[in-house]
Order: structure tokens, then C-alpha cells, then sequence
């Protein structure tokens, strides 16, 4: 069986480089569960930080239930079937337009948990300044709806909100979030400087746990915004925590050559287990698991060994071409072409590198969207929902299903 396969000791190594930044700077770092939501590790994770950030409903619930720690919930739009439990359960609720927040605002400010201090409402910002090569990642590209800008929120009726929340990045360096924040400063310091607003959401896409990064300087960065504004700093990373941290593990189901190209398919598919190979698009580093380690004496890169396996690596210099595909009807369903130090075989195992964020949520309900119910409409026009799913589908995907009564 194919087989996603996270480690817990480099979770915990990703996640202690997290807590140490919290802990030089005094910001609080939470799991961005859009990125990685696999709650059977989170026991692991706990410790080292403060909570989750949770795309709505389902997320929420499931940094509540398992997390158990703050959980800060943005979503570019809230469901009015949702508001009530998501007061109940979230420690920060933010919102994507002034639209949203005056449709629900009555109903937050009326609440207990926020008249006792232990609920906070926010506003995602867009400081218009783009720091990323790709248009599909970039929430400051003209016409986003992620977020408002600071003409729009001149004049506004900001009674309620403390909290300014923005999220521009994506897997970037150190020097993006400076002059992101020299953005934020020039446009949105006077309401950072104002007594209403406590808190500042610096969002994710921050390589923290990338050896080069430049952490000396974040948390410098960080001790500056809370002295100068007096506020509370949040980051919350996702995939800097699950980063290298686990594995998808395939295998060859067949073997044959069409126009001069030898194909390999998987019983793992580009689009049912990995789509941002053909959305972002995306080349995975690729291994061959293999018992025999001299057969790495061809690739001008060390095979890893990983529990008793050697790790041969893919590398175009290689002899043994083959483009790796999927099982499904899609014809685009392709992962590559890859070259290996020996001919593959049936059987062969073949191990995609860094499959632990993201690729696996996105297989799993991305950022726990509900999935809309399965309808079918007969001869009379009459309706009939045949299935519909709730949170407890999206949580049983990525952990055990509870024991049920016999
Ligand atoms: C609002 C928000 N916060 C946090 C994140 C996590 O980003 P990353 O996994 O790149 O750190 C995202 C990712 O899209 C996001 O949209």
C-alpha cells in the first residue's frame, strides 16, 4: 500500500526552532493547520507551541478538540450557520472584509466571551506590497480579495476590532517580511499605535526552519513591534514546521514504453495525492528505496539510508529514465520524468521527499472547506441529498475513527 509517512523526531526538530523564536522574542507561534492537520501528532507538538490557526469551522474544531490551546480562525468568509460555534470555540476570530464583520458584528459584541476578555476580533489587511514571484500565491496582486486596504478601512466603523491580521508570504526569507512590515508601518501604524488595537497577525509563508533563514533578525524584529506598538505579535507558520518532515511512499504497478518514452505508472496519482505537482506546478525530489546500497555508485548524490533502506536518488545524469505516472484517467496525470541508477521493477518502491505539508492536506479536505453534499434530483423535481459531510468526515481522514459502541 502506498503510504504518507511523517517522522515525529523531525516534527519536533521544526517545532523547537519555532519555539525558540517565540521564546527569544516573546511573539506566540501557532500551527497553520491548512498546511498540516494530522492530529494524531499533535500530543508531539503541544509543547512547543501556543495553538493553531484554523480556515474556518472544521479546522477550528479540530485545534479545539485536539490542539487544545489558542485557536485563531480566519477565513476569506464566514458561513452564517458557523458564527455561533465558532464564538464558542475560537480565541480569535478575523475577519476578510468590513462586509463580514458588520453582517456579524452584533452578534460578537454581544457575546460573553468577548465581553469576559477571552474572545478577540480581528481584520486581515492588505498592504499591497508583493514580495513573491508566483501571481497564484500573491494575496497583494491588484483585484485580491484577501484582505482590505488602507483607503478602505479610512472612516470605517472599526468599533469591536482589535486585532490586524495579514498574510503575504510564501516560503520566504527574512528580508520579505521587513519590508512587508516598513509596508504595514507606513499604512497601518497609526491604528497599531492606537490603544483599540492589542494584537498583530503576521500571518505565515515565513521559512523560519530553513537553515540560512535570518532568525537574529526576526526576533528583533518582533521585540521592536511589540515595544514600539505595545501589542501581542502572532506568527503562524505552517509549512516551516512540517518542512522535511515526512514522505509519500509509492510503488511501480507497471512498466512499459510508449513513443520511445519508458513508462513507470504508481499506485499514487499527481492529481488524487499530490496536486500541487500540476497546480503550482511543483517537481518533487524523488528516491528509489532499495535494498542493495552499491547501487548508488552511479549517482554523483549519497544515497540516504532511512530505517534499514537505502535511499537512491533520482538525478537527470542518470541512465534508467522513466516519467512516473498516475493510476487515474487523467492523461495529464504525471508526476515527471525521473531517472534512477538501475532499471526499475514491479514492485519497486519510489519515494516522493517532503509530502508532510500541504500535498497531504490537500488530498485530505483542503483547510477542512466543507464538501458539498452529494444531491440527486429525480423525474418530479424533487431533491434528495443522498450524503452530506461534516467535520467528523474531514477529522477521520487524517486520525483513528473513534471505537464505536457494539
Ligand atoms: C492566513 C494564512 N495564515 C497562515 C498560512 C500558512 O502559510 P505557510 O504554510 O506558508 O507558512 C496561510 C497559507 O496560505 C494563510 O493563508
Amino acid at each position: 500500500m502506498a503510504q504518507y509517512l511523517v517522522s515525529l523526531p523531525a516534527l519536533e526538530r521544526n517545532a523547537s526552532i519555532l519555539q525558540g523564536v517565540a521564546e527569544a522574542s516573546g511573539a506566540r507561534v501557532v500551527l497553520a493547520l491548512k498546511a498540516f492537520s494530522l492530529w494524531p501528532t499533535f500530543p508531539s507538538l503541544r509543547p512547543y507551541l501556543s495553538g493553531c490557526c484554523a480556515s474556518g469551522l472544521w479546522e477550528a474544531r479540530i485545534s479545539h478538540e485536539h490542539f487544545q490551546k489558542e485557536t485563531l480562525t480566519y477565513s476569506p468568509a464566514y458561513p452564517d450557520a458557523h458564527l455561533p460555534e465558532l464564538l464558542e470555540i475560537s480565541s480569535h476570530l478575523d475577519f476578510n472584509s468590513l462586509s463580514q464583520w458588520a453582517r456579524f458584528r452584533e452578534d460578537c459584541l454581544a457575546h460573553p466571551r468577548y465581553l469576559s476578555g477571552d474572545l478577540h476580533f480581528g481584520i486581515r489587511i492588505n498592504p499591497r506590497h508583493s514580495t513573491g514571484q508566483t501571481p497564484l500565491y500573491d494575496p497583494c496582486a491588484p483585484g485580491s480579495r484577501l484582505g482590505i486596504t488602507s483607503e478602505q478601512l479610512d472612516g470605517a466603523d472599526m468599533r469591536g476590532l482589535s486585532t490586524l491580521h495579514f498574510h503575504t508570504l510564501c516560503e520566504q526569507p527574512y528580508r520579505d517580511l521587513e519590508s512587508t512590515m516598513k509596508a504595514v508601518d507606513r499604512d497601518f501604524g497609526h491604528l497599531l499605535a492606537s490603544p483599540q488595537f492589542t494584537d498583530l497577525n503576521l500571518g505565515g509563508g515565513h521559512w523560519i526552519t530553513k537553515p540560512d533563514y535570518d532568525r537574529a533578525s526576526l526576533v528583533n524584529l518582533l521585540q521592536r513591534l511589540q515595544s514600539t506598538y505595545q501589542i501581542r505579535v502572532w506568527l503562524e507558520p505552517g509549512e516551516a514546521l512540517a518542512i522535511h518532515t515526512g514522505v509519500l511512499r509509492a510503488h511501480v504497478l507497471d512498466l512499459f514504453e510508449s513513443d520511445g518514452v519508458q513508462q513507470a505508472i504508481l499506485d499514487v496519482s499527481a492529481t488524487c495525492h499530490m496536486p500541487d505537482v500540476l497546480e503550482m506546478p511543483y517537481r518533487p525530489e524523488v528516491y528509489l528505496a532499495d535494498q542493495a546500497p552499491s547501487a548508488s555508485d552511479e549517482s554523483p548524490r549519497p544515497a540516504v539510508t532511512l530505517a534499514g533502506e537505502s535511499y537512491l536518488p533520482a538525478d537527470d545524469s542518470l541512465a534508467h529514465r522513466y516519467r512516473l505516472g498516475g493510476p487515474s484517467c487523467l492523461a495529464g496525470d504525471v508526476i515527471g520524468d525521473y531517472s534512477f541508477p538501475r532499471p526499475l521493477a514491479i514492485g519497486d518502491c519510489i519515494v516522493f521527499d517532503d509530502m508532510a505539508h500541504y500535498t497531504f492536506v490537500k488530498s485530505t479536505m483542503f483547510n477542512g472547506v466543507p464538501h458539498p453534499d452529494l444531491a440527486i434530483q429525480h423525474h418530479d423535481g424533487s431533491v434528495e441529498v443522498v450524503r452530506s459531510f461534516d467535520s467528523f468526515d474531514f477529522a477521520s481522514r487524517l486520525g483513528p475513527l473513534p471505537h464505536l459502541p457494539s
